[in-house]
């Protein structure tokens, strides 16, 4: 699944920040169902900061988390040093199949204007077997850039990565303080958005909204049809399809670059050309078999220099020549079955971003 988005990159030097948080995303599949009633799930996450060694934790906001174990790797750092990506794998051992929700909730973002000072986020993490699928549920599969980059002058539609592995319907919204969503969730005034499609929407704006904004959403799945959720005890609760069955956050940066002469592109913003992967592609792959993922982008008048990327922390890339890449993923044992979004950007002085399952 993807996005179309292409952008213009300012290579900034950035000092010492004391602020220096650029986003969050998780996402969870179940795991195991064990005879006394506990469950096991997995959850993956990315933390985004200026460097990648900067940490914090998910901790239980409401029901009972269990007990967990968790590993962080590196998947991504840019190489002027703006941002590090870094993926967490969690295990969460749990008592029972009921929900509960992990939040982040900490120091602060870089400097935005929209005026978010702390980083908050909430997971709700629903495991009672459905109805529908005999299962438990999975969450949404997305991923993001800590940074997306649009330049002012330029009309671009951001459609956020989004797939449900239980076929339900996917919509965003933005956060809710009264939710402990995030502290505090004022939307950027230069987006907007439509939460049926999870596209954000930015229209040519002004110099003067040039600059850093906090995109907070939260993505949930909603049934096809009512459902019943049931509990290890036999306890039952029905929703209905306006209620969220799970709910996870995706937050980044926008930066709003200077004007480009030219929006078109393949000019200033370089142009994926074949045989990169379309837009919304859904690649296929086994256990141990290494995908190959060639990638080519072009900028008559700029000079492509470095693919960025979000996605498992086990993907590789190698430049193989000017405006050429190859990224490599040799999923593991643990990972069959699974759906793992993979976006990516190319950067020259400018950037086109594509995302995919
Ligand atoms: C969910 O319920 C169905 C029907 O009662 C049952 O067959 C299935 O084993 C249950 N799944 C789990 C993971 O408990
Ligand atoms: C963005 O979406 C709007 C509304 O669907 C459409 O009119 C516009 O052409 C799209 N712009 C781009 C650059 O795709
Ligand atoms: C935020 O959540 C509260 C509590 O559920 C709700 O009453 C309110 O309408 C929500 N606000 C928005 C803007 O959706
Ligand atoms: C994948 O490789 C691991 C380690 O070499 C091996 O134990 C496992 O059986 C392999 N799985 C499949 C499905 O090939
Ligand atoms: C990717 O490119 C390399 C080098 O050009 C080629 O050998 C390989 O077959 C390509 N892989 C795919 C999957 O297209
Ligand atoms: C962009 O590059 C093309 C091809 O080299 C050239 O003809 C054109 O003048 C350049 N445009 C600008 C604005 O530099």
């Amino acid at each position: 699944m993807s996005l179309s988005v292409t952008s213009l990159v300012l290579l900034m030097v950035c000092g010492t920040q004391a602020s220096h948080f650029l986003g969050t995303v998780m996402t969870y599949y179940p795991k195991d169902t064990f005879a006394d009633g506990s469950v096991t799930v997995t959850l993956r996450y990315k933390l985004n900061f200026h460097d990648c060694t900067s940490d914090t934790t998910w901790s239980c906001l409401s029901g009972d988390c269990g007990t967990r174990t968790y590993t962080l790797y590196v998947v991504k750092q840019e190489s002027s040093r703006d941002w590090c990506q870094r993926e967490g794998i969690m295990t969460r051992q749990i008592s029972s199949n009921a929900p509960f929700d992990l939040w982040l909730n900490s120091g602060n973002w870089i400097s935005n204007i929209n005026g978010i000072v702390s980083w908050r986020a909430v997971t709700r993490v629903e495991l009672r077997n459905r109805s529908d699928t005999s299962k438990a549920n999975t969450s949404p599969q997305t991923t993001i850039l800590p940074a997306v980059r649009v330049p002012s002058n330029c009309q671009r539609n951001f459609s956020l990565l989004m797939f449900d592995p239980d076929g339900d319907k996917v919509k965003c919204r933005y956060g809710n303080s009264s939710l402990s969503e995030c502290n505090p969730c004022t939307p950027p005034s230069v987006l907007s958005l439509s939460s049926s499609s999870c596209t954000l929407s930015f229209s040519p704006t002004s110099s003067s909204n040039e600059g850093s904004y906090v995109v907070q959403l939260v993505m949930e799945d909603f049934p096809r049809q009512t459902i019943t959720l049931t509990k290890t005890d036999g306890t039952q609760t029905t929703i209905t399809t306006n209620d969220a069955i799970s709910k996870i956050p995706i937050q980044f940066a926008l930066k709003v670059d200077p004007a480009v002469p030219s929006c078109t592109e393949g000019l200033f913003l370089p142009k994926f050309l074949p045989p990169t992967p379309a837009n919304r592609a859904q690649l296929y792959n086994n256990v141990n078999q290494t995908l190959e993922i060639n990638i080519t982008a072009e900028a008559l008048n700029s000079t492509v220099s470095e693919l960025l990327y979000s996605g498992p922390y086990n993907l590789i890339n190698s430049p193989s020549g000017p405006g050429q890449f190859t990224l490599r993923w040799t999923p593991s044992e643990s990972e069959g079955g699974q759906s793992l979004p993979i976006c990516f950007v190319v950067q020259a002085v400018s950037g086109s971003v594509s995302c995919f399952i």
